[in-house]
């Protein structure tokens, strides 16, 4: 019999090496306690909550819990059913009109996870015959959408106008085309030129997906992500978001103009063949999406968080993923794994958690500890969070 598991051998040993160390898994982290957006506890001791994504400090807003808890009493834990089935509950309307309000768009459609959502919506758009362009840094739900269909994937370097332009004027100019970016990429932080890059598209007459995961409810005038920031949202066909970030809940969307769009909703396999959210879920969803339209000063107290804690560790020597803040993730580059997996443990033996992340999620084989930042932290957590990253980089030689 040959062990199908051998072709983990490589990562088992990696991983045995590195625990062998004696540095805690990085990767079985458990909250033991939640206390709000920005604290948990961690090993009995409280902690700074540094890695979350939970951008707009959703999560404990006393609106969206009593509309969870209201929606919970009156529909039940689930809805043990398919969107096309038994599982379109009220809260899947009403969240859906959340998001159409939100990005004032014709169409919205929620799915299980973001995730699902862009493995729906990319494997089905693009089929055969047709062409996805996408950024070679592009989120692994994008990547597994162009798995799961039929497309000829054709992929450019990371954030590079031009090499996008080269690839789009090589394919056959009345092929199906889309061209698929995101709006901030997670690993480094880093924005995407979209104006440009949606300009050479339309240029190739291809159809635009943008992935505003990370961007939904803090970047542009209306949180409506880095297409509004541009001015280029009216040239997207299709943007892409969750509800495992700024929103603070679980879930994942798509929203559009097409007037073909609501098609989707019998032909996308990952929205029709899996149940659909818990009511309570889309409940806090909805409310969270409704007072993200309203949430101008958390924006503004979020964009000086990001700007503090950015200036504040390249002043220290850290090397840094953009130059400047440019979203609300400062990704900090370690010069290896093993020095990466040691400073993320001094951190949270200083009461502090971020992410590690490795090849492959990370490009160009890095290590990174990743930063997010909340709205809700204070200016004494950020000022905390240097003086603790000063501690724990002296402390293992990193500056
Ligand atoms: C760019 C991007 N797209 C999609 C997703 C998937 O979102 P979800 O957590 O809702 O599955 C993520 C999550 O990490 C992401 O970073």
């Amino acid at each position: 019999m040959t062990d199908l598991f051998s072709k983990f051998d490589a990562l088992i040993a990696q991983r045995e090496g590195l625990l062998s160390t004696g540095v805690m898994d990085p990767f079985s982290l458990v909250m033991e306690e939640v206390k709000s957006p920005t604290v948990a506890v961690v090993n009995g001791k409280e902690t700074i909550l540094l890695g979350t994504y939970n951008y707009m400090g959703m999560t404990f807003d006393d609106d969206v819990i009593a509309a969870g808890k209201k929606a919970l009493d009156e529909f039940g834990a689930g809805t043990t059913g398919s969107r096309v089935l038994n599982g379109t509950f009220q809260g899947h309307k009403e969240c859906e009109d959340a998001l159409k309000e939100f990005y004032d768009m014709k169409y919205a459609m929620v799915f299980s996870t973001g995730y699902q959502a862009n493995l729906g919506i990319i494997s089905t758009i693009a089929g055969k015959g047709d062409y996805i362009i996408l950024d070679i840094d592009s989120h692994a739900s994008i990547y597994d959408g162009c798995k799961m269909g039929d497309a000829e994937i054709v992929a450019f370097r990371h954030n590079d106008v031009e090499a996008l332009e080269k690839r789009l004027k090589r394919l056959p100019a009345d092929a199906g085309k889309l061209v698929v970016l995101e709006g901030v990429y997670s690993m480094l932080g880093d924005v995407a030129p979209l104006k440009e890059m949606i300009r050479v598209s339309k240029e190739a007459g291809a159809m635009i997906l943008v992935d505003e995961a990370h961007s939904m409810g803090f970047i542009g005038e209306n949180g409506r992500g880095v297409a509004e920031e541009q001015g280029v949202l009216d040239d997207v066909d299709f943007v892409i978001g969750t509800f495992s970030k700024s929103v603070g809940t679980v879930g994942g969307f798509c929203v559009s103009n097409h007037p073909k769009f609501e098609i989707m909703r019998l032909v996308c396999r990952p929205y029709v063949f899996t149940a659909s959210l818990p009511p309570a879920v889309v409940a806090c969803s909805a409310t969270s999406i409704r007072k993200l339209m309203h949430g101008g000063n958390k924006r503004a107290h979020l964009w000086e968080n990001s700007k503090t804690l950015h200036k504040g560790l390249r002043d220290l020597g850290f090397q840094l993923g953009t130059p400047e803040a440019q979203s609300a993730i400062i990704a900090v580059i370690m010069p290896d794994l093993g020095q990466g997996a040691m400073m993320w443990q001094a951190l949270l033996e200083n009461g502090l958690y971020v992410n590690l992340a490795r090849p492959p999620a990370t490009p160009a084989g890095m290590t990174l500890l990743r930063c997010s930042l909340c709205a809700e932290h204070t200016a004494e957590q950020v000022a905390d969070i240097l003086d603790r990253f000063e501690r724990a980089g002296k402390a293992v030689g990193i500056i």
